[in-house]
C-alpha cells in the first residue's frame, strides 16, 4: 500500500548553524514516529551538511527545486545532479512560490521532473488553485490541467516514483485550512485523474499530499480522509516539536 509521508518545507528560513539544530532536533524526536516517511527539505546550501547527519536515520532529504537544464550557464541554479551528489533524494517541484514568483510554468515543472527522475531523485510535485479560482469552483480544472501539462510524456515506470503534493494557494502561509471534506474531495479527484493516465494499481500507490497551513490541531482530521496520505508542512515544520506532532498524527 501507498506510504504515509510527512515532509517538511523550510522555505528560505534558517541560517546554516541554526539548520543543523533544526535537523539534530527533528533526528532526536523522530524516534516516537512509527511507519510514517519523514522528509526535510532545508534550502540547498544546507544539503549536504544535513545529508551527513541524516545518513542512516532514516529520513529523507529533498531540495525545495532545481534547474529545468542538466549543466550549464545558469548563474544562481543548483542542478538535479549537484542535489542528488549533495545527498538529497526528493525534490519539492512546481511549488506555488515558485509558479508565482519565479515564473514556472507547467512545462518547466516537467523538464525538471524529467531530469530529477533521470538522476534518481523522487519528486514531490505541487498542484493547486489559487483564491479566484476556487470562489469561481474552478478548482477541479486547473488542477487536471496542471497535472495534464506537468506529467505529460512522462512514463509509467517513471510515474512510480513521483509524489503529488496538493496545495490549494489561498491555504498556503494564511492560517485558512482546506476542510478534511474539500482536502478529501480534490485528492481524490487527483487519484482519479492519475487513474485514467497510468492505471490504478499507479494510482493506488501514489502518496498524495496536503500542504497548507497543516499543523498539530488538523492534521489528525486531514489525515483521516482516505485520499490524503500525509503533508507537505511549511511554517510548522520549523519547531522539531510540531513537525513530529504532525507525523504523529495519523
Ligand atoms: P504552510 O506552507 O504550511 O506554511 O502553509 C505549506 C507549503 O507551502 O508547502
Amino acid at each position: 500500500m501507498r506510504k504515509q509521508i510527512v515532509a517538511g518545507n523550510w522555505k528560505m528560513n534558517k541560517t546554516f548553524s541554526e539548520g543543523i539544530d533544526l535537523i539534530n532536533q527533528i533526528i532526536e524526536k523522530s524516534s516516537s514516529v512509527k511507519d510514517v516517511q519523514l522528509i526535510v527539505a532545508p534550502p540547498s546550501i544546507l544539503t549536504n551538511e544535513a545529508a551527513k547527519y541524516l545518513e542512516n536515520k532514516n529520513i529523507g532529504l529533498a531540495g525545495q527545486n532545481c534547474a529545468n537544464h542538466s549543466q550549464g550557464a545558469y548563474t544562481g541554479e543548483v542542478s538535479a545532479a549537484m542535489l542528488k551528489s549533495a545527498g538529497a533524494n526528493y525534490v519539492i517541484l512546481g511549488h506555488s512560490e515558485r509558479r508565482a514568483f519565479y515564473h514556472e510554468t507547467d512545462e518547466k515543472i516537467r523538464e525538471k521532473i524529467k531530469l530529477c527522475l533521470e538522476n534518481n531523485l523522487r519528486p514531490i510535485v505541487c498542484c493547486g488553485e489559487v483564491l479566484k479560482e476556487r470562489e469561481n469552483n474552478e478548482h477541479f480544472e486547473i488542477v487536471a490541467k496542471q497535472i495534464k501539462g506537468m506529467f505529460e510524456g512522462i512514463s509509467a515506470e517513471e510515474f512510480k516514483n513521483v509524489i503529488i503534493a496538493y496545495e490549494p494557494v489561498w491555504a498556503i502561509g494564511t492560517g485558512k485550512t482546506a476542510t478534511p471534506e474539500q482536502a478529501q474531495e480534490i485528492h481524490q479527484f487527483i487519484r482519479e485523474t492519475i487513474k485514467n493516465s497510468y492505471g490504478s494499481e499507479i494510482a493506488n500507490n501514489l502518496s498524495i499530499l496536503y500542504g497548507g497551513s497543516c499543523k498539530p490541531s488538523n492534521a489528525k482530521e486531514l489525515f483521516t480522509k482516505p485520499d490524503v496520505d500525509g503533508g507537505l508542512i511549511g511554517g510548522a515544520s520549523l519547531n522539531a516539536d510540531d513537525f513530529i506532532a504532525i507525523a504523529n498524527s495519523f
